[in-house]
């Protein structure tokens, strides 16, 4: 841990790609695994357009659920070390896969939104009335599925489903975020694409690339470094000692 310590007190700029793990001391579920949504509920019926067209409000009340348990997290202490680093080096992006906005809650700042947010809606229908997403911190919708203020219609959760697109303006921060000196991953099963690629192209140009999570994943023999352990219990220790020398 020491050698790493030194490395990143060195480094100018530093990007950071986060998954679900690093949220999972917050009590926020992660997707896979034994306990992981994706064992409950049926991808499918819930994060995809076409579960969305076929029962809107049933994919509703399932992010509707989420809202509500994510409201009740707080920022665990992974999310605090990042935040530090957000305003302690001069140039550090983090890329997060999560839309729960806790590192946002901890007061990192350039946080770059692969997935989208819980928290921010869009127009199903694109009207042209309405912006391209709005925030809407409701915890308790009066009615659901909520609607489009501009035209009525209906709202959608302004996340990426399995089988959308990433933003082409998210891509394009993320693939400039990536050149970097030492690109850190936490807490993701690193399945997902494009998310699970940008380490191997921040590694192809040259940046030294670190793996943390308590299991070891598809990607990890492809990193420069992989330290099992959990988010909250690593960014802590790296942070004690960067600080101490
Ligand atoms: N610290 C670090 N990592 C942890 C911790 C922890 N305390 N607890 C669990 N993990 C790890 C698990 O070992 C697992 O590898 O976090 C990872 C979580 O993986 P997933 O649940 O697959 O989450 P993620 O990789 O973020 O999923 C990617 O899939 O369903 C979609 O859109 C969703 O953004 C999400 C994407």
């Amino acid at each position: 841990m020491l050698p790493l310590a030194d490395r990143l007190r060195k480094a100018s700029r530093v990007t950071v790609i986060t998954g679900a793990g690093v949220s999972a001391a917050s009590g926020v579920p992660t997707f896979r695994g034994v306990d992981g949504l994706w064992s409950n509920f049926r991808v499918e019926e819930l994060a995809t357009a076409e579960a969305f067209e076929r029962d809107p409000r049933l994919v509703w009340e399932w992010y509707a659920w989420r809202r509500r348990l994510i409201a009740e997290c707080e920022p665990n202490r992974a999310h605090e070390v990042l935040a530090a680093w957000s305003r302690r080096y001069p140039k550090f992006s983090l890329i997060t896969q999560n839309v729960d906005g806790l590192h946002e809650r901890a007061g990192t700042t350039n946080v770059v939104r692969f997935h989208g947010s819980l928290w921010d809606l869009s127009c199903w229908q694109r009207c042209a009335a309405s912006p391209v997403r709005w925030r809407d911190d409701t915890v308790l919708f009066p009615a659901l599925p909520p609607r489009c203020p501009h035209c009525g219609g209906l709202a959608r959760p302004d996340v990426v489903w399995f089988g959308e697109a990433i933003d082409p303006g998210v891509l394009e921060e993320s693939l400039a975020a990536i050149d970097c000196d030492v690109c850190l991953v936490v807490g993701t099963s690193a399945v997902v694409y494009p998310a699970a690629g940008l380490a191997d192209e921040a590694r192809r140009r040259g940046a030294f690339t670190i793996e943390i999570n308590p299991e070891p994943t598809e990607a990890t023999p492809r990193f420069d470094l992989a330290i099992p352990g959990k988010a909250e219990v690593v960014l802590d220790e790296l942070e004690s000692l960067m600080m101490r020398r």
